[in-house]
């Protein structure tokens, strides 16, 4: 049997990444988005974000005309027998925004309803649950009940930084679905998608919603929980949250990934669906003070931050702070929801001079910050003359630094490093302070 035509609404970076595995997959894949500059952009291969592997994928699959990208949404489910819906649900006001969830659905309906065949819409932006159930469904009822198409939840679980290869190899697929033909259309999509078949797990629709939810509240909970281990640590001479993690991570029930204490998650995600299952929680009159308690104790790694300059009398106007990493984790120019954000708009809020330094983000912080920081593509550039040095993503290149680099350049050799990259040990003599240290 062929493989389906697929295509993919909302080219973002979860979208792209995702129309572009299929095309490499041998699906003919067609990307949509309404943002015709975007999609200028991607006929000319050109990508709007930095993706391990994804420009090379693009350009084969542009070659080898196995994906089309246009604004047309019609001429994408015309050309196609399954959608992946990956449009955006950012927050506004605090609140979960479906107003591109919804557009998309009505204009998917509209076209469906002059088509021939079966279609099948896979749901894959993450929407607080019952939003399928209230919001799509709803939009599709007559042509599901005719059998020309079906609804089904499928959450990804890819990382900013390993897009690609968390595509290609999930850990897992979830597929939510009424029981009706779309969970076998799915399989038969996954069959000929995935190289190595993943575990799969059939759900509800509403559970499916949830587990995305319940994914990322979890892991902001690690988080959460080894950076609040870290300020106790703080308090505590001698004591050091890594050894701690080091130590409970081995136990299997922990298990030892996300629990690197550091400045606070960022990025797009984890922030964003922390404060959506909050919304959520109040809306069905549960309590959410555990998640409340993940998110208070993220805000407050800034406060540690500041804290310790405060500590080392940098806080007086005038003084300059040098910021070593502006992306909201390594492997990425993205800095949306990123701690540095947080800590330069407080500094310059003090009266401080700021230089930054980033191996990839610095674009996307000068459109933030504009003329009000200095960026420097040199490490000892950007610490040159300042008072107060801190590190908040974890480049490979941060990690070699000695406390020569550091005493040469510097007016005051006081080092913040908010993601444990250096060698304390090495430090030892010198005005250093860790997250997570008790000094
Ligand atoms: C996150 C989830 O990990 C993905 O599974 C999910 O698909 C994605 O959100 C999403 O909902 O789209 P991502 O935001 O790319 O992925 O980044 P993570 O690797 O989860 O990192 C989030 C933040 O936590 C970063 O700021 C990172 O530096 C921080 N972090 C991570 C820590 O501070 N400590 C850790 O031990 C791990």
């Amino acid at each position: 049997m062929t493989k389906y035509n697929t295509s993919v609404v909302g080219l973002g970076f979860v979208g792209l990444s995702l129309a572009v595995a299929n095309a490499r997959a041998g699906f003919d894949t067609v990307g949509v988005d309404t943002d015709d500059r975007k999609v200028d952009r991607l006929k000319a291969c050109k990508v709007d974000f930095v993706e391990p592997g994804m420009d090379t994928m693009l350009r084969e699959s542009i070659d080898q005309q196995k994906i089309h990208f246009t604004t047309d949404i019609d001429y994408a489910i015309q050309n196609s027998e399954m959608t992946f819906l990956t449009v955006g649900t950012p927050l506004e006001g605090g609140e979960v925004d479906l107003s591109y969830v919804k557009s998309a659905v009505t204009q998917i309906a509209i076209s469906l309803s002059g088509k021939e065949g079966f279609h099948l819409l896979a749901v894959k932006s993450t929407v607080p649950p019952l939003t399928t159930e209230h919001l799509i469904l709803p939009a599709f009822k007559e042509l599901i009940e005719d059998g020309k198409m079906d609804v089904v939840v499928n959450p990804e679980f890819l990382r900013g930084g390993s897009a690609i290869a968390d595509v290609q190899r999930p850990h897992l697929v979830v597929i939510g679905s009424n029981g009706g033909r779309g969970a076998t259309v799915m399989e038969k999509y996954c069959r000929d998608f995935y190289k190595a078949p993943p575990d799969i797990i059939h759900t509800s629709i509403p559970t499916a919603e949830l587990i995305k939810y319940a994914n990322n509240a979890f892991l902001a909970t690690k988080i959460s929980f080894i950076n609040f281990m870290g300020s106790l640590c703080q308090k505590i001479p001698g004591a050091d949250v890594n050894t701690v993690a080091r130590a409970i991570g081995k136990d299997p029930r922990i298990g030892p990934l996300f629990l690197h204490a550091g400045p606070g998650f960022g990025g797009s995600c984890l922030p964003k669906d922390l404060t959506g299952m909050i919304k959520l929680l109040h809306k069905l009159g549960e309590n959410p003070d555990l998640l409340r308690a993940v998110m208070n104790v993220n805000d407050r790694q800034l406060d540690i931050i500041t804290n310790m300059m405060s500590e080392q009398g940098i806080l007086a106007k005038g003084n300059t702070v040098a910021v070593l990493g502006l992306a909201f984790k390594s492997g990425t120019d993205d800095v949306r929801g990123a701690v540095s954000v947080r800590v330069v708009t407080r500094l310059l809020e003090y009266g401080l001079n700021v230089k930054v330094n980033d191996p990839m983000a610095v674009r996307n912080f000068e459109r933030i910050f504009g003329s009000k920081i200095s960026y420097h593509t040199s490490i000892n550039e950007c610490i040159k003359d300042s008072n107060c040095c801190v590190i908040l993503t974890d480049w490979t290149a941060y990690k070699t630094l000695m406390p020569h680099d550091f005493k040469t350049q510097m007016k005051t050799a006081n080092i913040i490093d908010a993601r444990r990259v250096l060698d304390a040990e090495k430090f030892q003599g010198t005005n250093f302070r860790a997250v997570g240290l008790g000094s």
